[in-house]
């Protein structure tokens, strides 16, 4: 066994013979136990994710609020491109004729996905743009009928806001404020201030952090050459990018974790920064959207030729942020019901 960890320092850590005799039994246990902590996330995730098998019914639901996604993000445009969507389009047909699904209709996010189809159905009708060859009329009679009284032909996966409206809430209670913040993916164009965008981190810096170590970090990019090669490689904020002037990087850094329980806990602490970042953009009327940073070491590689970060810091996400228009879209991103996520034991 002894020779078995020593081999396997030696070749992932780069540990050789001197140091590992030099080590404590208790470094070596410790080793031990965080490639077997490591070891059991990586099982639970290639047999629990969505990676490998997509045949229950939460990981077919996902892969339907991907797609359903798709066409909202789709709706935002002022004017709608012809036959967007087109592969999600045909990815929901497979998910939405399963028996599990259409059992599941009332489920708000089934609901909204039948909904949309029937919105993208007739959007396209109303223009005369013909999509007869991935998606024919009997195909969408189907989703009206599923949905029965919930079809209505007034549903909008977008919600059109002006500026002022859309921050009338800014100021008021947590209630309203929170209800009030929405994604935005369209921008003027137009750089907002560095120093309202340091208010605004100062804001989110009332996060909690695990023992108030605050390992985030944010940082503000401006070179437009460096963020559109950025936004490439992170690749879901395709078709808004033109006018990202401004591109915020927030992560979090290793240093500060120090046990083996918490070797997520840059994760946690990452993502507490993020909501109240978001928050604190929010409040100070910064137009913003999250853009996922859900990428493999390759990519990362990839984005180390533009962008210098410390080997310690890990990327949470990127958060393109700009002035909001005179007018724009936000997606209706329907939340779910209270009762599919708070469960009393
Ligand atoms: C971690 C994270 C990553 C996200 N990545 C993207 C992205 O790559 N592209 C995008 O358009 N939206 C992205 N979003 C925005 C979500 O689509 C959005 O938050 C969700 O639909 C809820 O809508 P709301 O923010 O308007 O309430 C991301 C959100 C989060 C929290």
């Amino acid at each position: 066994m002894k020779a078995r960890i020593k081999d396997l320092l030696r070749r992932v850590m780069g540990i050789n013979n001197a140091r590992f005799l030099g080590m404590s039994m208790a470094r070596i246990r410790s080793y031990k136990s965080l490639a077997f902590n490591f070891w059991t996330d990586f099982r639970l995730y290639c047999k629990e994710s969505t990676i490998f098998k997509k045949d229950s019914y939460r990981k077919i639901e996902a892969l339907i609020i991907l797609d359903y996604h798709r066409i909202e993000k789709g709706l935002l445009f002022e004017s709608m491109k012809p036959r967007f969507a087109m592969v999600s389009i045909v990815a929901l047909h497979v998910y939405l004729n399963k028996e599990m699904v259409i059992a599941a209709k009332s489920r708000t996010q089934i609901k909204v996905a039948y909904q949309l189809m029937c919105q993208y159905y007739d959007l396209h009708q109303r223009a005369g743009i013909y999509i007869g060859d991935y998606y024919t009329n009997e195909q969408y009679v189907f989703y009206k009928n599923i949905l029965g009284e919930e079809y209505s032909n007034d549903f909008q996966g977008a919600i059109k806001y002006s500026f002022d409206s859309f921050y009338r809430f800014n100021e008021a209670d947590f209630k309203c404020f929170s209800n009030s913040r929405k994604s935005i993916r369209n921008f003027t164009g137009e750089k907002v201030n560095e120093v309202l965008i340091r208010d605004a981190v100062q804001l989110a810096m009332n996060a909690p952090s695990v023992c108030n170590r605050q390992s985030a970090k944010v940082y503000l990019v401006e070179d437009k050459v460096k963020i559109d090669k950025i936004l490439e490689i992170q690749g879901g904020f395709r078709g808004y990018t033109e006018q990202v002037g401004q591109l915020l990087i927030l992560t979090t850094d290793r240093n500060y974790f120090y046990t083996i329980g918490e070797r997520n806990q840059l994760y946690i602490d990452g993502g507490i920064f993020l909501m109240n970042l978001l928050y604190a953009l929010h409040y100070y009327k910064i137009a913003n959207c999250p853009a996922n940073w859900g990428k493999t070491v390759q990519e990362e590689e990839v984005l180390s030729k533009y962008i210098f970060l410390p080997n310690s810091e890990k990327i949470i996400c990127m958060v393109p942020i700009g002035v909001a228009n005179p007018e724009f879209s936000v997606c209706l991103s329907r939340r779910r019901d209270i009762d599919e996520v708070f469960i009393s034991l």
